[in-house]
């Protein structure tokens, strides 16, 4: 390598063409996944105050959301559904009529090519807002399983392309796995929500899914903020039990456990971009302390050049309306 005078980088910056053809990473609508809220009802659109832009829907309007995203060119939405009712052991969470298995019916056969991706967990079910079942203020691993292997065949029978499970129950994948291959699923693909940290970037989020705890919080299951040899065992363990891609969440200041399993696994790998991540943005925007449009391609660009093949934003649908055809962010 050259040095200073013979070597300036300086050259291939000075326009916008040049930069063009040197940009190492690009992030285009092909890599994007949105996170939708269904709420039971019609005709339902009401907004999420600590998101700016989101709603929660009911199905008659998310499936026009979702056409959409489909026409915007956005591959897949990820579903979080808002039952009518809650209950201790969260059956609302499997049941035929349930509200994400009437919403991937009706966004089968309305947007029929568009992936649908249902979000798996017991937390937007349960009374008390764990993700699992409770005794003695303890969310109980083993017997939580079975719930969620119930709910990811339910998702699949109405006709889900693929699920998420983001408990952080041990085992879980394989108890999915398992319960999927046995009810004729073996072609439907797990994304793991694999190292998921007990973060404060989720609280939007709850407003949103209406999950947070009653009592006590998630750091039981969720993974400690501080560990990523840890974030590395649990990927590896999720990959063994069956994963098909792994997920990292949050993303922005993960961004060196996004790398890691990239590298050490070379599976695919997806990061979300949380609520608090998109609330951050949308807040000093609006206070005019940040350029929305040029700081959320940054973080999207920032989080695809950590190694992210797949990025789940609330920012998807805006990002896709304003990207220039064959140029990337
Ligand atoms: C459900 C779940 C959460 C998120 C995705 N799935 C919240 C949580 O764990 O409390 C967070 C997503 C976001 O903040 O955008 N377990």
């Amino acid at each position: 390598m050259s040095a200073f005078p013979d070597y300036r980088p300086r050259r291939l910056r000075r326009t916008a063409t040049l930069r063009r053809m040197v940009r190492e990473t690009r992030v285009t609508v092909d890599d994007l996944i949105l996170p939708l809220f269904v709420v039971p009802g019609e005709g339902v659109r009401k907004p999420v105050a600590s998101m700016p832009g989101v709603a929660q829907t009911s199905v008659d309007e998310l499936v026009k959301d979702a056409g959409e995203a489909w026409e915007l060119g956005i591959p897949a939405v990820l579903l979080f559904g808002i039952p009518e009712s809650k209950d201790a052991k969260g059956s609302g969470s499997w049941a035929e009529d349930g509200v994400i298995q009437t919403a991937v019916r009706a966004l089968k056969e309305g947007v029929p090519d568009l992936v649908v991706i249902t979000d798996v967990c017991m937390c937007e079910y349960t009374s008390h807002g764990h993700c699992g079942v409770l005794r003695d203020g303890e969310v109980q691993n083993d017997e939580t399983l079975e719930l969620l292997a119930r709910q990811a065949v339910s998702h699949a029978e109405a006709g889900a392309d693929m699920v998420a499970p983001s408990d952080m129950m041990d085992g879980r994948v394989a108890a999915i796995r398992e319960a999927l291959d046995d009810a004729g699923f073996s072609h439907i693909p797990i994304l793991t929500y694999a190292a998921k940290f007990a973060s404060a970037f989720y609280g939007p989020f709850r407003d949103a899914a209406e999950s947070a705890p009653r009592e006590g919080d998630r750091r039981g299951y969720q993974m400690d903020p501080a560990n990523d040899v840890e974030a590395m065992r649990e990927v590896l363990l999720d990959i063994e039990e069956g994963a098909d891609i792994v997920m990292v969440k949050p993303a922005l200041a993960y961004l060196d456990i996004v790398r890691r399993v990239k590298d050490e696994t070379g599976y695919p790998v997806c990061a979300y971009h949380v609520s608090g991540e998109y609330a951050s943005i949308k807040a000093a925007a609006q206070l005019g302390w940040l350029d929305e449009d040029a700081a959320m391609r940054e973080a999207l660009l920032c989080i695809r050049r950590a190694g992210a093949d797949l990025i789940v934003t609330y920012w998807a649908r805006e990002f896709a309306r304003g990207e220039l055809p064959g140029r990337g962010a």
